[in-house]
């Protein structure tokens, strides 16, 4: 049996359903945010099984989780695949867990196999990828690499004003005995298996996506700041009306960035002060979310933001930050025809495609080799509770995988 015939999409699917009961909420969705008691009981599951499986199990600082099954050079640096375990408030069963799952059950089957591979095959499950309870996301794998100081991701507070810190204390307490490993530690390559989170494979009915990159992003913040005031009594020439100002602002950003050819503008969050219904409004926060895949574009699509935020306030005043940003990037080309040349072994349909979303391959790939497989999600939906992926998809992504994490554990070429 080759290692791929070794995958069994019936524990593979019920690992992933069992998961998916961790904080399950109305709809068939997750709620399982970074750092929360449920997505420790998550990590605690995924431990469980890889103890099973006889992998050993590590963590770091950063509140990143490893499991290791040990190559014949364990001194070579070893091949990772895995994602995230955080869901976002109403999200699906796949997104994330789907990486850590498949990246067990592949491990699994190269372990069953009995194949000789060289390199240790790690799985991770990063800290907080969705960046829905502490903003922004990718922590875990920013840490990793380096790109951000980790104390610098510590101080982040969620909303009732929880540090990162405070829940990485409470994780090392969750799980006293686990080995620790150091950040940054050398990685030959890193393949992350994901849903697509949109509806191209579906269309064309192609299990496989080789992906070739992920398009660039700005996350920002836009404070506008105005004075509370009686919503009966006071004259409008006398108001600073938070909520109207922010309003024409986001009304005015729509329009404006609809006209621009593949761009993705999200206001997804609306904070108000004080949030009732008969003062006129001090203060307004939203985000905004600004996705090109050509960086230029971003970049000048940022500029316009302040532009039209300076333009339109007139009472108020405002305040724009950008808390994360990250351009275009390219996966390995070597990386990528390694995922193209394994399917097509497997005779499993692939095409190469470009990802909208962002993935903690991105952090990987300033570090190492990196490149991810796709499989496809119905009608393209995601970060909703009706995220689905059929099981057929499920096991040829893993098949993939597994053949994948194999070549790779034994390459000796430098990618
Ligand atoms: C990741 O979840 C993203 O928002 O791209
Ligand atoms: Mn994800
Ligand atoms: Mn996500």
């Amino acid at each position: 049996m080759t290692p791929a015939e070794h995958i069994n999409i019936e524990r593979l699917w019920s690992n992933l359903m069992e998961l998916a009961e961790i904080g399950a909420i109305k709809g068939g969705g997750v709620n399982r945010q970074a750092l929360t008691p449920e997505e420790f009981a998550a990590r605690d599951l995924c431990i469980t099984w890889a103890k099973a499986y006889g992998l050993s199990v590590a963590a770091d600082e950063a509140g990143n989780l490893f499991f290791c099954l040990e190559g014949s050079e364990p001194k070579l640096p070893a091949v990772m695949t895995g994602s995230h375990l955080d869901t976002q408030p109403t999200g699906g069963k796949f997104d994330g867990a789907y990486g850590v799952v498949a990246g067990l059950e592949a491990t699994r089957a190269i372990m069953h196999s009995k194949m000789p591979h060289k390199r240790n095959i790690e799985i991770v499950a990063w800290m907080n990828e969705e960046g829905s309870r502490f903003a922004p996301g990718m922590m875990g794998s920013e840490a990793y690499v380096g790109v951000k100081p980790l104390a610098e991701i510590k101080a982040v507070k969620d909303k009732l004003g929880v540090s990162v810190e405070e829940e990485l204390l409470k994780l090392q307490d969750h799980l006293p005995n686990i080995r620790r490993v150091p950040l940054g530690r050398e990685v030959y390559c890193f393949i992350e298996a994901h849903i697509e989170q949109g509806p191209i494979l579906e269309s064309e009915n192609i299990p496989i996506g080789a992906v070739t990159g992920i398009q660039g992003v700005r996350r920002m913040r836009v404070k506008i700041m105005g004075d509370e005031a009686h919503a009966g009594t006071t004259p409008y020439h006398l108001r600073k009306d938070a909520i109207e100002e922010a309003s024409r602002i986001i009304e005015k950003l729509y329009s404006v960035f609809s006209k621009i050819k593949d761009i993705r503008f999200t206001v997804g969050m609306l904070n108000i002060e004080p949030n009732v219904p008969s003062v006129v409004s001090s203060e307004v926060e939203f985000s905004i979310d600004l996705r090109h895949p050509d960086s230029a574009i971003l970049m000048e699509c940022e500029g316009q933001v302040r532009k039209f935020v300076d333009q339109t306030v007139s009472k108020c005043s405002s305040e724009v930050r950008c808390i994360a940003e990250a351009n275009t990037i390219n996966f390995n080309e070597k990386v990528i025809a390694v995922i193209e040349s394994e399917a097509k072994k497997l005779d499993i349909p692939c095409r190469r495609i470009f990802s909208g979303a962002g993935h903690d391959a991105r952090q990987m790939s300033y570090f190492c080799p990196s490149g991810m497989i796709f499989v496809p999600s119905c009608k393209g939906i995601s970060h909703n509770v009706s995220e689905f992926t059929n099981q057929k998809d499920i096991f040829s992504g893993a098949q993939v995988l597994c053949a994948t994490l194999l070549e790779l554990a034994n390459s000796e070429n430098e990618l």
